[in-house]
């Protein structure tokens, strides 16, 4: 029987991956072993003692390793287990490996044609996408394979699950202090709106506002940097843009990709506004169409204001796995200029769904 290691599968990610595994009964005919960087030796899933994440003695002995620690440890143990021989599949949510030669970027409705090449050829390392980039190319994916794109500027607007579970929590307890503020003026129906504002900057300020994990306050702003600076003045977040997006189509002729990444106090869908230069003028229903053919979960929204505000926000997109994409129009600077916005959960096309669904994959190849 395979042998399959789950390691960060306790953490917001994690946990997310584990419930769509169960879902889809991914590992009702493999041994799955559970691993702790801090519980060792305590009951894990099933009641067997948690194994060392950080051993790699214990990991060895599997054929497929899945893991949502994090970068840090993924840098500790993975070249350790290489060295020592191990010739498993290493399957990560972390970006520590994505760029290396011998991994590929995984989102299979995108690039399945890829991951089998690499099956075939003997890789090994397969690595789940920077979520804004995953759900950037679940929505225009089809598009930009068509050959018709000549670059995108994608101005994000992405959720507080991006940044991690305290990060989150902290996000929900600054709301939780202004709305709790303004109680009593929201009560009063003479109460003045300047006088709400007035209560809610003066506690956005105030030192009441836990914002540790934040930086600086989130609710009711926006933070317009996410993770490091790199080089020419773009953020970590801005670069991954155009490197994965190439990789994961396998482009020969890069298509540039950049814009300006966003915090908001979104809970769990990442947003984005797209600017997309053609290489000609295509009419718009063909543009549509070739969006449409970006997954079986993309869905072109009519260009108006109820279907906007009903399908085409984080509140309703949460939770599930469509990938509307919409405000689909020509734009000022020409015909060749179209303009879209899509939201995608973040959670799961970008981030826990493209590595559950390398688990049949795997299964399958391995046989
Ligand atoms: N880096 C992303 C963010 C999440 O900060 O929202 C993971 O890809």
């Amino acid at each position: 029987m395979l042998k399959f290691g789950f390691i960060g599968w306790r953490g917001m990610v994690g946990s997310v991956l584990m419930e769509r595994i169960g879902l889809n009964r991914d590992i009702d005919s493999v041994e799955a072993l559970y691993y702790s960087t801090s519980q060792v030796g305590q009951p894990g899933p099933g009641g067997a003692p948690l194994l060392d994440a950080d051993d790699v003695s214990q990991l060895e002995q599997l054929d497929v390793i899945v893991t949502c620690q994090g970068s840090g440890h993924t840098k500790r143990v993975y070249p350790a287990l290489r060295s020592a021989g191990w010739s498993g599949y290493w399957v990560d949510a972390s970006s520590a490996l994505r760029m290396a030669d011998d991994a590929v970027i995984v989102l299979d409705p995108i690039n399945r044609a890829q991951i089998d090449a690499a099956l075939k050829d003997g890789i090994k390392t397969f690595i789940g996408g920077n979520c804004t980039v995953s759900l950037m190319l679940m929505a225009i994916g089809g598009l930009l394979r068509s050959g018709h794109v000549e670059w995108v500027s994608t101005m994000t607007y992405q959720s507080a699950s991006g940044a991690g579970a305290k990060f989150l929590k902290e996000l929900v307890s600054q709301m939780g202090l202004l709305g709790s503020a303004a109680q009593e003026q929201l009560v009063d129906p003479a109460a003045s709106v300047l006088e709400i504002d007035r209560i809610i900057t003066q506690q956005l300020h105030s030192p009441k506002l836990a914002s540790a994990i934040t930086g600086v306050p989130l609710a009711a702003s926006l933070i317009p940097w996410i993770d490091s600076a790199v080089e020419e003045g773009q953020t970590r977040e801005e670069w991954k843009g155009q490197v994965e997006t190439n990789k994961i189509l396998g482009t020969t002729d890069p298509i540039p990709v950049d814009g300006i990444c966003v915090r908001v106090g979104a809970m769990r869908c990442h947003s984005q506004g797209l600017t997309i230069k053609l290489k000609e003028d295509l009419p718009l229903d063909e543009v549509e169409a070739l969006i449409k053919e970006s997954s079986e979960w993309t869905r072109v929204i009519p260009n108006a204001k109820t279907e906007s505000m009903q399908a085409l926000t984080p509140a309703a997109v949460s939770g599930t796995l469509e990938i509307p994409v919409g405000r689909i129009r020509k734009m000022k600077m020409g015909p060749r200029y179209v303009a879209a916005f899509t939201v995608g959960d973040q959670l799961l096309w970008g981030a826990a769904e493209p590595l559950r669904r390398m688990l049949p994959i795997l299964k399958n190849h391995l046989g």
